[in-house]
């Protein structure tokens, strides 16, 4: 190493580095390739999947995530929190699902990896649920329970990570929203598998515009085989299968009438009769 600080080299090893250095701050995904930061069940580096690198370079600061169980979601957006903190100095990113134990373990994501990286951070501060880089850049994790009375009080997030959204409460989205007043730029993630066809996830995914939406069911996901999916099929019963496992918002079964349903009954043709 000393040889080679002190090698006519040197100076072009750095321009090379500092270059993928500044490549790396756009490129998240190849960032995350580079330092083998995704492993697989063997713990052995490999590469995003083809909807994971679209989502870590995506420019998009809306993206809606409708993924089947264990697609990597978390993963993901944990990746961009740690992404976002060491690549933007004094960046907030908040991570937020609707118990604490879920946002934990995006947290414990987090952790696994930095301590992958060839050159761990420094911090100022670290404990169960935050991270404050020497940079500046901190990332909270934080419990979504109370109708979002827990998470207000913070302001201009870079990157705001709302998991398992669809079950996240219309009043958290809500709490959560104004949050990004003064930086609409804002990275919102919203991360889930359907859950009945009603609330913001179903709304954003099915009709908002402006957002980036991603679908992915396991049929299309290689490290899931087809007999384990027919298994599940059986022990959990078509519809719940459905929603985990194929991305589809099936009407819940405490909802008599589905949201289609409904939508198909409005009939402009037939004149509104005054009583
Ligand atoms: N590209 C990949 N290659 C190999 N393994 C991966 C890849 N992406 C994710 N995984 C692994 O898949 C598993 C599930 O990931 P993760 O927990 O992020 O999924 P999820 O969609 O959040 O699941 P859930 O719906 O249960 O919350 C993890 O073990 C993760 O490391
Ligand atoms: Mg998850």
């Amino acid at each position: 190493m000393q040889e080679l600080q002190n090698s006519p080299r040197e100076p072009l090893l750095r321009a090379l580095l500092e270059k993928r250095r500044r490549y790396h701050a756009f490129h998240p995904s190849t960032w995350a390739a580079d330092l083998g930061l995704i492993l697989d069940k063997e713990y052995k580096p490999v590469p995003p999947d083809e909807w994971q690198i679209k989502m870590l370079d995506s420019p998009s600061n809306r993206i809606c995530l409708n993924i089947h169980r264990q697609g990597g979601k978390s993963a993901m957006s944990s990746l961009i929190c740690l992404h976002k903190a060491m690549f933007k100095p004094r960046s907030l990113s908040l991570i937020i699902a609707p118990a604490l134990r879920q946002s934990l373990e995006n947290f414990k994501k987090i952790q696994e990896y930095i301590n992958l990286l060839p050159e761990a951070p420094e911090f100022h501060e670290f404990t169960k649920l935050s991270m404050q880089f020497e940079n500046g850049s901190r990332i909270l994790c934080l419990p979504g329970g109370n109708e979002g009375r827990t998470i207000r009080g913070f302001s201009r997030p870079d990157v705001i990570v709302e998991d398992e959204a669809a079950q996240c409460s219309d009043e958290l989205f809500d709490a959560i929203l104004p949050m990004m007043t003064t930086r609409p730029e804002c990275k919102f993630i919203l991360c889930s598998s359907p859950f009945g066809q009603r609330g913001h996830f179903y709304k954003i995914y099915t009709e908002a515009r402006g957002w980036e939406k991603y679908q992915l069911t396991a049929y299309d996901n290689p490290r899931i085989s087809k007999e384990f999916l027919d298994e599940m099929r059986e022990l959990r019963g078509p519809y719940v299968f459905a929603q985990e496992y194929e991305c589809q918002f099936v009407a819940s079964d405490t909802q008599l009438i589905s949201h289609e349903m409904i939508l198909k009954s409005y009939n402009s043709a037939i004149p509104i009769i005054e009583i």
